[in-house]
């Protein structure tokens, strides 16, 4: 079959007028099919960050419920007779609360959340209260838990649901009811009200979760945000961190041991971001562990994702620390690795921590194939530590994917020094961070093409776009992931994975930004970069096809008028997907060659991700500003394709 026979040229609007602008031509051999992309090419990497845990994707809307923040009531105000006790019933969370009514008769004696930032409550929506609770000196207590408005105005009463309870034990009992929700509130509150006849009462562990979690979980997750993550059909989900893996210092590094096991025993740790910027400084920030390693091990199945923990290489965060586990005495940190591959994947009959993961309801693996060790480290203390953890994992779990670090940049000292390392190592993967302003973004178009095909693969673990001074989630930015992405595909063989960095952040709470999705507490958006990666995601295809333009890639170069391409093939859907991305300010044309069976140009999926200003961003009030647009067209023989200024482009055909 001649070559010549199958080229096929198109154009967007057949008679556009292009102005001076050539025709740029894309060569695409469909008849050749390159790497084969894998399932984990495109994922979401997970921080609690932002609150992206505790008062974000975690459902818990209430704060301290187990009074074990150092200031032990911080988010409660307590009123009338409340007394802190701590010989609680859980041994890890000792701390709970005396209510006993005042003894002036009129007063009354209670306490109120605030959640964080306040408890969104849905109008009409379920809520599912529980607490621990008992009567110390016998009798029977009874209280009030009422769903509050505080900023009730006029005629209104505050609650807006409530409830009584009754106890009549001695002995500790969890106590569980329903509430519903009568209004909309963005910032309401929680309040426990003790009767003026009640006996003293003992509360601990005080729960509120809406019963509409993401798959109906009691621990369970916000389900927007859980099903926005979903939405992202991730092939790889990274977690827990991040900067909290490292810990300010040591002691609040990750812990997953920790985190797992009954809610109400799991200690709490204090959010290294807590103490990362005075400017945007939240005294209050704390991890419940709520969310813990079985819940991300337990969502990385639900949304298809194959989880990719990161554990502490015994170096606490390098930038504000030099708290280091002595190499000699790393062994508790290298058991928590091979402990995690046990509760991950091990036999229950067998294995301790894999019982603690069938107590929790998942008896079956959860089949994890990759582990990261260290997150943003450096200098020769990171290769020293690494090193045993590599020995000890190969020796005993020799299918196990290692994942190294090149340290916090993209380019430089630590990250020059730190590439031979992980070669050295034989890890399988090297960890790459780049959060990088847009004039480094239009010059990495072509950063993988000559990478070395020898030794470690690439997982580009955290990135994101900061337009200089200006850092925030507008259109731009998410332009440029885009265009810099072509450049992940194009070499799939290479960059085995690659995660946007962060992925939430709550609008009031916030230490660090762009991120990929914003919320407060009953609603969210989609960032123009959330739908960066949802565009790729969907459109990984299951080839790399060589898509070039004058032999060379279509990067971003000199020559190039700011267009980024690549392509792949569908074998599924037997579909070649072209992706284009026009970084500059004007209309540019293309035509595709393609060698290979004919493409029918009949009904060509095409989807555009363009927003009427550079600056133009999603957000709360109007979050479906710039959204994705579909539209099927249909084309001819030798028409030229237009991509209107600064617009990445999804074409998608089918095969005839
Ligand atoms: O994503 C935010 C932070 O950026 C991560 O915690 C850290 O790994 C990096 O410095």
């Amino acid at each position: 079959m001649g070559l010549l026979k199958y080229i096929a040229s198109l154009t967007l609007v057949a008679s556009v007028a292009i102005g001076n602008a050539q025709t740029h031509v894309f060569d695409v051999k469909t008849n050749k099919l390159g790497t084969e992309i894998p399932q984990t090419m495109y994922g979401i990497f997970f921080e609690d960050i932002n609150y992206g845990a505790d008062g974000g994707l975690y459902g818990e809307l209430i704060k301290n419920r187990s009074f074990e923040f150092p200031q032990n009531l911080m988010g409660w105000m307590s009123f009338g007779d409340v007394k802190l006790q701590d010989d609680g019933p859980f041994e890890r969370c000792p701390h709970y609360v005396r209510l006993s009514v005042c003894k002036e008769a009129s007063k009354w004696t209670g306490l109120q959340n605030e959640g964080y930032f306040g408890i969104g409550y849905l109008k009409g929506a379920d809520y599912r209260f529980s607490v621990w609770a008992r009567v110390p000196n016998g009798g029977t207590a009874q209280f009030k838990a009422q769903l509050i408005d505080p900023s009730t105005m006029g005629e209104r009463q505050q609650y807006l649901g409530e409830t009584t309870i009754t106890v009549n034990s001695k002995e500790w009992k969890k106590y569980e009811c329903t509430i519903k929700c009568a209004d909309l509130v963005e910032k309401g509150s929680f309040r426990i009200l003790l009767d003026h006849s009640s006996s003293p009462v003992d509360l601990e562990h005080i729960s509120l979760f809406p019963k509409d979690t993401y798959k109906g979980d009691d621990n369970g997750l916000r389900k927007d945000l859980a099903e926005a993550l979903e939405q992202l059909h991730p092939g790889v989900f990274r977690f827990p961190g991040g900067c909290v893996v490292e810990g300010a210092e040591l002691e609040s590094r990750y812990q997953w041991k920790n985190s797992v096991g009954p809610v109400e025993n799991r200690p709490l740790n204090e959010n290294r971001w807590l103490h990362s910027f005075d400017n945007r400084l939240f005294p209050d920030y704390f991890q419940s562990y709520g969310l813990g390693f079985y819940e991300y091990f337990r969502l990385s199945e639900e949304i298809g994702a194959e989880p990719l923990p990161v554990l502490s290489v015994g170096l606490a965060c390098q930038y504000q620390s030099k708290n280091h586990q002595p190499v000699d005495q790393l062994q508790p940190y290298i058991d928590d690795a091979l402990d995690l591959i046990e509760f991950a994947n091990g036999d229950p009959a067998q294995n301790k921590w894999a019982k603690v993961r069938a107590d929790m309801g998942h008896p079956a693996p959860f089949n994890l194939k990759y582990i990261a060790i260290g997150n943003e480290q450096w200098g020769p203390e990171f290769p020293v530590r690494l090193k045993p953890f590599v020995e000890q994992i190969r020796a005993k779990y020799p299918n196990i994917q290692i994942i190294g670090s090149a340290g916090p940049d993209s380019e430089g000292e630590k990250y020059d020094y730190l590439w031979p390392e992980m070669r050295k190592l034989k890890v399988d993967l090297v960890d790459e961070h780049f959060y990088r302003n847009e004039a480094w973004f239009r010059q990495a178009g072509n950063r993988y093409d000559n990478y070395s095909r020898k030794g470690p693969k690439v997982f580009a673990g955290e990135y994101a776009c900061h337009i200089d001074g200006k850092k925030w989630n507008q259109f731009q930015a998410a332009l440029f992931e885009a265009a810099f992405m072509t450049n992940l595909e194009r070499n799939a063989d290479i960059v085995r994975m690659a995660t946007y960095a962060p992925l939430f952040a709550h609008v009031e709470g916030w230490q660090w930004r762009p991120d990929a999705i914003w919320f407060n507490n009953t609603q969210k958006f989609n960032t123009c970069s959330y739908y960066v990666q949802q565009l790729y995601a969907t459109n990984k295809g299951t080839h790399v096809l060589p898509l070039t333009m004058k032999g060379k890639p279509v990067a971003g170069n000199a020559d190039q008028d700011g267009l980024f391409a690549s392509a792949v093939y569908d074998k599924n859907q037997q579909m070649v997907i072209v992706k284009v991305v026009n970084t500059s300010d004007k209309e540019q044309s293309f035509l595709l060659q393609q060698q290979g069976k004919p493409l029918d140009l009949g009904k060509v999926e095409v989807t555009t991700l363009r927003a009427d200003h550079p600056e133009a961003e999603n957000s709360l009030d109007n979050p479906t500003r710039i959204v994705p647009v579909s539209a099927v067209k249909s084309y001819k023989m030798g028409d030229d394709l237009a991509i209107p200024a600064n617009t990445f482009m999804v074409l998608k055909f089918h095969r005839k």
